[in-house]
């Protein structure tokens, strides 16, 4: 699959079959993760992998849309590290690309996979913070629920001309 396929089949994916993500594929997600483009290159991001059941339900629980990972192999939560960071609050942006990448390169090697919001949503930032024992300069940003995938979505054409501006509004 080229990117340019992979962006426009990617769909989000919340429900899974109960098999366990494959290592190699878990590391080749961390590194689409990783080789995302940063503000000033500053990288300001953690990854946190949680794959234990009890912590994936209490997720489930504290998240109001987060249902899907009491039944997911594998949740990877995408943190911003204030501390980092060389231009003020751009660490927002870094991790957003982040999380793209990452959910791209899950479809990409046939996993399923959406993003679960968690920054700035000040319950669920603390939620995952005490639950997870982040330090305070870390900031939870973002869950990536993922697994093989046990439903199917056809990719959707949102192209809307309607939208595109050229030179000025
Ligand atoms: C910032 C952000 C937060 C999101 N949070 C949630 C969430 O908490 N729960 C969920 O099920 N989906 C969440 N999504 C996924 C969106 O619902 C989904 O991307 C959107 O409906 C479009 O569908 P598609 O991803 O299949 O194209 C989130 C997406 C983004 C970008």
């Amino acid at each position: 699959m080229n990117s340019m396929e992979a962006i426009l089949s990617r769909r989000s994916i919340r429900k899974y079959t109960h098999e366990p993500v494959a290592e190699d594929l878990i590391e080749d997600i961390l590194k689409a993760g990783m080789n995302a483009p940063s503000a000033g290159n500053e990288q300001p991001w953690h990854f946190v992998l949680i794959d234990d059941r009890s912590v994936l339900n209490e997720i489930s629980k504290l998240h109001p849309y987060a249902k899907m990972l009491s039944e997911a192999p594998l949740a990877l939560l995408v943190c911003g590290d204030e501390s980092r960071e060389k231009f003020r609050d751009f660490w927002v942006q870094d991790c957003s690309a982040a999380t793209e990448n990452m959910l791209l390169a899950a479809h990409a090697l046939g996993l399923g996979a959406v993003w679960l919001g968690i920054f700035p949503a000040e319950k669920q930032v603390e939620g995952v913070r005490r639950l997870l024992n982040i330090p305070g300069h870390v900031i939870p940003f973002s869950i990536i629920s993922l697994g093989y995938p046990a439903e199917e979505k056809e990719g959707l054409d949102r192209y809307d001309a309607s939208r595109v501006h050229r030179n000025s509004w």
